[in-house]
């Protein structure tokens, strides 16, 4: 094809080459202009791993769990449910735009509490997402749709993906004070400070439990302080739950925050997901829910809702959802997941005991009580970018460079080597 200016024809063939304002001039090259975009910096870190011979390496990049063999773990309850669901021969229709309704509706009960009072007067719309992922990107897109402001505050750090997936939605991203290095713990004072001089009206997201990347939690106490000032700054909260019973072994204690919140009368968004919780990660299920004013607002927001999400995907995909569920939904499988969530919990609050134990074993002479204090399926050690390239290239330690750790890939079996190649870095 001959180069050509025609923004008529620009617009009819939709391939223009942006810097040069011209067509390419081979019909194979269509995407010369296109650059090589950075590898995603966690599974990099995986690939790195794959690559090392070692028979000690470690991968603590990835957030999935592992059991004490190091080996992914499907929970029983959900094998029960699938042979459940396998039993009834279901058909495979399209589900509607906003997902199963058995599923929604659990979904909302477990965020919100099952005698929630917005549950009871029908101002939450509850929609079946693509897990947390494709919920936080509905959220994101509703607000880029339909909220004045664009501008959305993250803590700082927050999870990695948080900001391209509301840049891409045509948010903008500002941060507040959330982690403070000096004590490996939350920056109480200063995320207080910041989010006083947030302006009104504008979005703040904050993480509902076991806080990613740093395993960094308010405590009850500052929660209240935090849903006051944020109160007084009118802000629009954007809830993120992807580890509700992850963090403590309790999905009531873990949703604490958000109940409080709605207490409060915080009309909030809120992201869910289930990949962690019941290890469905490759399932893809998770839950966006609006808490409306009442419920004829929430009816208006579900309309909205699905005419967003029917160009993107049409309808979520069901097998997970159906899954999760039955779970929720069948007493004697609800009750083997809330033990099995605790299980997976409580291994990893004592892998973190462990990992100090092994550490003071060692000879460290450093606190590292933050290792323990912290909450979830990460940890921020605390290592600096130096020690934690020494620690992957001696020790075959492979970890995301910020010196965060998924606690979940560290077992009984190779904590000792964990702790020594760590005391060996940093002392
Ligand atoms: C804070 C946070 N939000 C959301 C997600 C969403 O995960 P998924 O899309 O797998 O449900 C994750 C996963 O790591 C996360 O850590």
């Amino acid at each position: 094809m001959a180069l050509l200016k025609t923004s008529k024809l620009v617009s009819a063939v939709g391939a223009f080459s942006p810097s040069l304002g011209v067509f390419p001039s081979r019909a194979s090259s269509w995407w010369s202009e296109v650059q090589m975009g950075p590898p995603d910096p966690i599974l990099g870190v995986t690939e790195a791993f794959k690559r090392d011979t070692n028979p000690k390496k470690m991968n603590l990049g990835v957030g999935a769990y592992r059991d004490d063999n190091g080996k992914p773990f499907v929970l029983s309850c959900v094998r029960k449910a699938e042979a459940l669901i396998a039993s009834k021969q279901l058909d495979k229709e399209y589900l509607g735009i906003g997902g199963l309704g058995d599923f929604s509706k659990a979904c909302a009960e477990l965020a919100l509490g099952a005698d929630s009072e917005v549950i009871k007067s029908k101002r939450n719309i509850t929609v079946q997402t693509i897990s947390g992922t494709g919920s936080l990107r509905i959220g994101s897109n509703f607000l880029s749709r339909f909220h004045v402001l664009k501008d959305a505050y993250l803590p700082k750090p927050s999870w990695g993906n948080h900001t391209p997936i509301f840049r891409d939605a045509g948010m903008q991203l500002k941060s507040y004070r959330y982690y403070d290095p000096a004590t490996c713990g939350f920056d109480f004072t200063g995320a207080l400070d910041d989010i006083s001089k947030i302006p009104e009206h504008n979005v703040i997201m904050l993480h509902a439990c076991a806080h990613n990347p740093t395993g960094v939690d308010p405590r009850p106490e500052q929660w209240k302080e935090l849903s006051e000032v944020i109160k007084k700054r009118k802000l629009l909260v954007f809830f993120d739950m992807a580890y509700q019973g992850f963090a403590s072994g309790d999905i009531d204690r873990d949703a604490w925050a958000v109940r409080y919140f709605i207490e409060q009368g915080h009309n909030m968004l809120l992201s869910q997901s289930f990949a962690k919780n019941m290890g469905l990660y490759g399932e893809r299920v998770g839950g966006f829910t609006v808490v409306c004013a009442d419920e004829e607002e929430a009816k208006r927001v579900e309309s909205q809702l699905k005419i967003l999400i029917r160009p993107i995907y049409s309808n979520p995909p069901m097998n997970g959802a159906r899954i999760a569920a039955t779970i929720l939904n069948t007493p004697e499988l609800r009750s083997l997941w809330l033990s099995e969530v605790k299980d997976m919990a409580d291994r990893i609050i004592r892998m973190r005991e462990m990992l100090v134990a092994n550490l003071q074993k060692e000879g460290s002479t450093r606190n590292w009580q933050h290792v323990i204090d912290q909450i979830g399926m990460f940890c921020f050690t605390g290592l600096k970018p130096d020690q934690v390239e020494r620690l992957t290239k001696e020790f075959s330690v492979y970890m995301t460079k910020d010196g965060r750790i998924s606690v979940a890939g560290v077992t009984s079996g190779n904590v000792e080597h964990l702790a020594h190649g760590i005391h060996q870095v940093t002392k």
